[in-house]
């Protein structure tokens, strides 16, 4: 399975600090956000990875990432030249997925639970339909919004309701087989000009294949889109951090536990950020301080 990691968009809603900063490089309490949803996707066992973003953002993410090498997994870049909407990914990686089942990953999104492997693990490995994952919140009508039957089938998608039927958001993680490209080819713009994930994802639904799994009570979904969000995803980093000393969002932490790099790779990295807690936190995992 292929993974693509979407970090476009214009950032509005964190106008002035996205002015001449992409969103998705603005510092999550010790990390760039990006790391958040980069873990999500390596943690799910993926190594080719296409970082999506505008054409004024992308070489910085290029700097920030490199090829892949350093983490054990390769990465490609290619530019959204406007926010024409999530579900454009798909034709912008057309090509380059070459009808491999696919992962995408919302570049603003934190998940944070217990078992997210093995969860994340089990909707790769699905050899037919998708798999979306669904959170409890306040708001719905600010998202994707599902309900489903006991199995966890998907009876019915809707973006943004006005009057929505549960309060069940659909989370920025999406996993898809090998259609994906051919039904995102499909969809139309939305009244808001926008090729809709949600409508790719009607397509497995209608066809009774949408599974959606549910993030329970003690999972954390935080998606840093504004101000607010921004300085609770930070809070929560740095308690989860500092309370535990175990990390949140390392992409060299989860290289590691994946088996993609060795201990003396994870060393290099905690060499390289030796001035800083994260460093310390990666030595110490090099060194089997922790299990
Ligand atoms: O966060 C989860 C929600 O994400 C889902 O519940 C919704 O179904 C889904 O439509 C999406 O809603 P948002 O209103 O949050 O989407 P937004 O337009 O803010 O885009 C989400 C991220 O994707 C954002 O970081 C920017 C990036 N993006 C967005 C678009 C439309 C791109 O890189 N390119 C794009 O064309």
């Amino acid at each position: 399975m292929k993974g693509i990691l979407l970090a476009g968009g214009s950032g509005t809603r964190l106008h002035p600090m996205t002015l001449a900063s992409s969103k998705q490089l603005l510092p999550v309490y010790d990390k760039p956000m990006i790391y958040y949803p980069l873990s999500t996707l390596m943690l799910a066992g993926i190594r080719d990875i296409m970082i999506v973003s505008t054409p004024a953002d992308l070489p910085q993410f290029e700097r920030l990432l490199g090829d892949g090498s350093a983490l054990g997994v390769r990465f490609t870049y290619r530019v959204q030249p406007a926010p024409d909407g999530i579900a454009q990914a798909f034709l912008i990686a057309g090509d380059w997925l070459a009808g491999a089942p696919c992962a995408l990953a919302l570049g603003d999104n934190l998940v944070f639970a217990d078992h997210l492997g093995l969860s994340l693990r089990a909707a790769a490995g699905r050899a037919e339909g998708a798999t979306v994952f669904a959170y409890q919140v306040r708001d719905p009508e600010r998202y994707g919004v599902v309900t489903f039957d006991e199995t966890g089938r998907a009876l019915e998608v809707v973006e943004k309701p006005a009057n929505p039927q549960s309060n069940w958001a659909v989370i920025g993680l999406y996993f898809y087989d090998h259609r994906v490209s051919d039904f995102a080819r499909r969809i139309e713009p939305s009244s808001r000009g926008e090729l809709e994930i949600t409508d790719l994802n009607r397509f497995y639904l209608e066809e009774g294949s949408l599974q959606v799994e549910r993030l329970g009570r003690g999972c954390a979904w935080l998606d840093a889109g504004m101000p607010d969000s921004l300085m609770q995803a930070g809070t929560f980093v740095q308690t989860i951090q500092s309370r535990q000393g175990m990390l949140v969002g390392s992409p060299e932490e989860v290289a590691f536990r994946m088996g993609f790099i060795d201990a003396q790779a994870l060393r290099g990295h905690a060499r390289r950020l030796s001035k800083t807690e994260l460093g310390r936190l990666l030595l110490e995992l090099a060194d089997g301080v922790h299990s």
